[in-house]
């Protein structure tokens, strides 16, 4: 349900740095590097500490479990409760995250090689052109421990390194998430096995040990902190080269708390909502081909569950203790503490297995949170905010100039910018995937580990007046779910023998899927600025920004006669371009069709 943003009074109102600041100095002035001193004025820019946990869901309500993350986050900040990935897929998601870039921008679409993995990420130029570094050249210190990427592994870590990191302590492969058996890997120092210890424990001992470096160094400073939680248990040592095909060595299992936790939360399970294990088959392409949960398998997810749940325990107890230790050095109150997850999870929602890799809420919509100076105490927000949205958030947060290639919109982060975005932020969201969708719970007879052809684009576009999902697959089945009457996804609106009588928003539904169509054309090969105003690609004359505007009939012959189908030509396992139909060139498209626009006015 939508919750209004609760304003703060504004005698507690106070700007922040981030939605006025102009650049301490000109950046390109700064010299660069780790070992940067800047003498006043930077002391007093904000640090920035970045929480991202794996694999976290929303919808299956695990922030409720975490108590410390209740009191020290959501009561002393803001939650968006319409934050989005836009690839539900650890390693896409990342790179999208630390670049800037939706995944069609990266090309790193997968978690191995050829598509993705830190070997992509590498030969895509991003190591000297990501975050981190941009945040270096700013002037801040950066830091970071846990998991960066998948297939960054004790092969391959050095060579090279990952740059832009002032002290870094990574978790690598094939040890990423075998949380009783991790690997670390600190600055230039060879690999070390924690066997025995939990990953979790022995990563909060690693980030309030950076976090002492930082506050050591003067600088202001960037930590990343990637717990593996709530992640599934895996021990896979066919992974270490990438080779992700070959599943005969991996091995799946629970998430596995530490010792103390590991009797919690005896009676949770996973909510029963509609979409739980329904009697009928839902959703397009191999999800509606999955056969019905055994009672068996549905206790096995419910302990699944648990161990999620217990597992986060730890990662709750990490931010506690970064909280305190931010409070011990006096720099709570100027440190921005973001806390998110790389993707969403499902557990028996639309009968799939416990994993992610689709766009159903429960793998997009995500835990977001933000404290920090001057975001709003104990405020829930319903902007809609990405993941493509962090880098110029945090560039912002930095007083740095936001690069022009970026494909998201800086977040705000004070009661003002956050009650102005409510009239003005876009109302959409990209999600993109390719190749296949694993299964990460144990096998039950009928069931497979992998499903192939799990290539889409979808949208989600939202506003007080609608809540909609499209999709189109790589085999061009085609969903539409109206969210507002219909928040489990079970009625796919385009399912249904007599599709022409059916209306939506007050018209007939081909004349939504028209526009979302033509929405979809223009997002799922957008760059930049584009990616945030997508409508101006199809009204050069900037009379439409949203849904709604787009659907006057006086488009109607427009959309109908210039629309653009979403086709694929097949399924393949990456971004293979001519597998995807026509594609939309800003330059070209547009001087077409504001042709085609002045005929049509
Ligand atoms: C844990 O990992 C190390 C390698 O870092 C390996 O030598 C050891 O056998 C593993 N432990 C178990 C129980 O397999
Ligand atoms: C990946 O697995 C396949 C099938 O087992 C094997 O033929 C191939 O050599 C492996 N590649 C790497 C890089 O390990
Ligand atoms: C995947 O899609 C390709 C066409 O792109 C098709 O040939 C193949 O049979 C599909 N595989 C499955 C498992 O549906
Ligand atoms: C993305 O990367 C894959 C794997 O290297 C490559 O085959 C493909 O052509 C690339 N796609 C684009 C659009 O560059």
């Amino acid at each position: 349900m939508m919750v209004a943003l609760k304003l703060l009074p504004l005698a507690t109102f106070t700007l922040s740095l981030a939605d006025n600041i102009a650049p301490l100095e000109p950046v390109n002035q700064l010299p660069i590097g780790p070992q940067l001193q800047i003498s006043h004025p930077a002391a007093t820019r904000p640090n920035i500490i970045f929480v991202l946990t794996d694999d976290q869901d929303l919808h299956m309500q695990s922030l409720n479990y975490m108590h410390h993350v209740q009191r020290h986050l959501i009561d002393q900040g803001t939650s968006f409760s319409r934050h989005f990935c836009t690839t539900a897929l650890c390693c896409p998601s990342r790179v999208t995250l630390w670049t800037g870039k939706a995944a069609h921008n990266t090309n790193v679409t997968n978690v191995n090689p050829p598509y993705g993995g830190y070997p992509k990420f590498l030969s895509q130029g991003f190591n000297n052109n990501y975050l981190p570094i941009w945040l270096q050249e700013a002037g801040y210190n950066t830091y970071y421990t846990g998991k960066l990427f998948n297939a960054h592994s004790v092969n391959n870590y050095n060579s090279p390194h990952a740059a832009g990191w002032t002290s870094s302590d990574f978790l690598l492969d094939p040890f990423t998430y075998w949380y009783m058996n991790s690997t670390y890997q600190r600055n230039r120092d060879p690999p070390v096995s924690y066997e025995g210890r939990h990953s979790v424990e022995v990563l909060t001992e690693k980030a309030l040990g950076l976090l002492d470096e930082a506050v050591e160094s003067g600088n202001p400073f960037f930590l990343g902190v990637a717990p593996v939680a709530p992640h599934a248990n895996i021990w896979a040592p066919g992974f270490v080269d990438g080779n992700h095909t070959d599943i005969r060595d991996v091995i799946f299992g629970v998430p596995v708390p530490e010792e103390k936790h590991s009797k919690l939360f005896n009676d949770a399970k996973v909510p029963r909502t509609e979409n739980f294990n329904p009697n009928q088959p839902s959703g397009a392409s191999w999800i509606r081909k999955l056969p019905k949960q055994s009672q068996e398998n549905v206790e096995y997810n419910d302990h699944f569950y648990r161990q999620r749940l217990r597992a986060l325990q730890s990662v709750d107890d990490l931010v506690d203790g970064l909280v305190k230790r931010l409070e011990r050095h006096g720099i709570l109150e100027n440190t921005y503490i973001i806390y998110t997850t790389d993707n969403g999870y499902h557990i028996g929602q639309h009968r799939l297995q416990p994993a992610k890799q689709c766009s159903f809420e429960e793998d997009i919509n995500i835990p977001m949170i933000i404290r920090g100076p001057g975001v709003p105490k104990n405020a829930v927000t319903d902007i809609v905010t990405t993941h493509t949205d962090f880098a110029p958030t945090l560039l912002k947060i930095a007083g740095a100039p936001l690069r022009d290639d970026f494909d998201g919109l800086a977040i705000p982060l004070t009661s003002y910018g956050l009650e102005q975005a409510t009239k003005s932020r876009h109302e959409h969201v990209t999600v993109e995937h390719w190749g296949f969708a694993s299964n990460e719970g144990t096998l039950f007879e009928g069931w497979q580990r992998l499903y192939w052809n799990n290539t889409y684009k979808a949208l989600r576009v939202i506003s007080s007046s609608y809540d909609l999902h499209y999709q189109v697959w790589c085999n061009n089945d085609h969903e539409l779910y109206d969210l507002k009457t219909d928040p489990g996804q079970m009625r796919n609106l385009l399912d249904q023998e007599e599709t022409t009588s059916t209306k939506l928003l007050g018209v007939p539904l081909e004349r939504v899927v028209a526009r979302l169509d033509s929405l979809l054309f223009v997002l799922k090969s957008c760059k930049a600025g584009t990616c945030t105003r997508p409508w101006e690609a199809l009204h050069p004359a900037g009379s439409v920004e949203t849904l709604k505007e787009a659907l006057s009939p006086r488009f109607d012959v427009f959309y109908a006669e210039k629309r653009q189908n979403i086709v694929f030509d097949r399924c393949e396992m990456g971004f293979i371009l001519d597998a995807e139909g026509p594609q939309f060139v800003d330059k070209h498209e547009r001087a077409v069709v504001d042709i085609n626009w002045h005929h049509f006015e």
